[in-house]
């Protein structure tokens, strides 16, 4: 199947000039089944107060931003993935939106907050779902959860063939490298959406990339370019997890002393 995405800039409060930028890229390209966009593409990141943030949430049902992009996909017969800043029971939530042609299929709320994300959004209260869409199955990470293996983890014990990963990375060069051992160690894809450009003191580092279950990198973007990248990819590798005739990633692990993990946890909030 082939599978994409789109680097750009969101613009901070200007969700028409976003789409508008997002049209621009998409203009004459062949829409491949699964399309990922950045986080946080309807509002801009760097918000400067909770009003800020609070008028540029939208509620998941009521949205002309998510209405445009399913019009791109009941154009393109696909699916896109897009980082949103949602409005609900009057919280604020960074979340990820799968939609289709026929409309919202799922959605995933970012676990880790990054920043001053920790001053607007509530953290995700949605668990780590995983959404079979028949080609594929598809799991949903948010920028800095990146950097916690848990999550990986259990997306892939969940099934995920493919995660598809929205951000608005500021760290240079970290995650980037991370998502490649992920995608090894856990044998599945990623999808790493990331922005360029700039909003007040960060600096957005792009070099948004289509990771393999070997870790491989099939497409790669450039670190201020707005791009599209497009990928044709054989699922079945995400479903073989074998490494050698008798290991297998999955099976071969030992959660029993992993318990330790839950166990540590706690006596460090202890301490
Ligand atoms: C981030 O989580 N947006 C760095």
């Amino acid at each position: 199947m082939k599978v994409g995405l789109v680097q750009l800039a969101p613009v901070l409060g200007n969700p028409q000039a976003t789409l508008a930028a997002i049209d621009r890229l998409l203009a004459g390209v062949a829409l491949p089944e699964l399309l990922v966009l950045p986080e946080l593409c309807n509002s801009g990141y760097n918000f400067t107060s909770m009003q800020q943030a609070r008028d540029l949430a939208e509620p998941i049902g009521d949205s002309a931003f998510l209405d445009h992009l399913q019009r791109i996909c009941s154009r393109g017969g696909c699916r896109i993935v897009c980082g949103f800043n949602e409005l609900a029971d009057n919280q604020l939530y960074n979340t990820a939106v799968l939609l289709g042609p026929d409309g919202v299929i799922g959605k995933y709320r970012k676990l880790h907050l990054f920043l001053n994300e920790k001053d607007y959004f509530q953290p995700g209260d949605l668990g780590l779902p995983v959404f079979d869409l028949g080609c594929c199955r598809v799991g949903l990470l948010i920028c800095f959860d990146w950097f916690f293996p848990e999550v990986w983890r259990i997306l892939a014990l969940k099934g995920a063939d493919i995660i598809c990963h929205p951000a608005n990375l500021v760290l240079p060069g970290l995650a980037q490298r991370g998502v490649e051992v992920h995608a090894m160690t856990n044998r599945v894809f990623v999808i790493l959406a990331n922005r360029t450009g700039r909003e007040g003191d960060l600096a957005f580092t792009g070099l948004s990339r289509i990771v393999d279950p070997r870790g491989d990198v099939l497409a790669s973007a450039a670190a201020q370019q707005e791009q599209v990248l497009i990928a044709d990819i054989d699922v079945g590798k995400a479903r073989a997890k074998h490494i050698t005739p008798r290991n297998h990633v999955l099976d071969d692990r030992r959660p029993a002393e992993y318990r330790l993990l839950a166990e540590l946890h706690e006596q460090k909030k202890a301490e």
